[in-house]
């Protein structure tokens, strides 16, 4: 556990030190990742629950010819949201909405959504949630958009390191049923469920994936 020397105290809030710190080590991993699969023409990309907007407002000016949609279950974050993007005067971030993925009222009406992406959302989540972000996707994304799950999950009911089951062990030592490391699995059989596939399952850096899914 060297790398987690620096960790602050778990806290899932999306405005914590915690999620600040896991934002500031995964962002550009995943920026890399998404230079090489977000389009290079026009288009509207979607993140689900965005929470403080760092990961949004620092992937948007990679990509200036995207226009960048943040959305959560709640409006608490969407004044830190709006205030780094204008901070960063990132034109191509909108203004955040309301996006909850167990409400389907509450999912945009318009979909054409080139892209969407969601961080570090399962494992303080119930694994049902992957049933409304599959649903959610099949019903936005464009035919040859793809949907960007990234975070530490198990594979085929095992730890894919120490680390993971450590992590996992921290979560459930906190006594929140939904709390702990959910199984790539359930996330493939929630997409099968909507016509989606995993297409692909890439190894990110501190034992966590980014799942790559897209229309079957
Ligand atoms: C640990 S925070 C991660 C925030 C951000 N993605 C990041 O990595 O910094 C989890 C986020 O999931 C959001 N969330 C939880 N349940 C949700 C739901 N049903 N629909 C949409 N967002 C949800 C929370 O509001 C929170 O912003």
């Amino acid at each position: 556990m060297t790398d987690y020397q620096d960790r602050p105290p778990l806290d899932p809030h999306p405005l914590s030190d915690y999620v600040a710190w896991a934002g500031r080590r995964n962002r550009d991993p995943i920026l890399e990742v998404l230079k090489t699969k977000l389009p290079q023409d026009a288009g509207e990309v979607l993140e689900l629950a965005s929470g403080s907007g760092m990961h949004i407002n620092y992937f948007a000016p990679h990509f200036p010819h995207l226009t960048f949609q943040p959305s959560d279950r709640s409006g608490e974050t969407f004044e830190h949201i709006r205030r780094l993007r204008d901070e960063q005067g990132n034109a191509n971030v909108l203004d955040p909405i309301v996006l909850d993925l167990t409400q389907p009222d509450t999912w945009p009406e318009k979909g054409g959504y080139r892209a969407m992406f969601c961080i570090n959302i399962f494992q303080v989540a119930p694994v049902s949630i992957a049933d409304g972000m599959m649903a959610c996707a099949a019903r936005l994304l464009t035919d040859d958009g793809f949907l960007l799950v990234y975070g530490p999950f198990m594979v085929d009911g095992r730890f894919t390191t120490p680390s993971n089951e450590e992590f996992h062990r921290m979560l459930r030592s906190a006594g929140v049923e939904e709390w702990g490391l959910k199984d790539v699995a359930d996330l493939r059989r929630a997409a099968e469920t909507h016509g989606l596939t995993l297409a692909e399952q890439i190894d990110m850096p501190a034992n966590n994936f980014s799942l790559i899914f897209r229309r079957t």
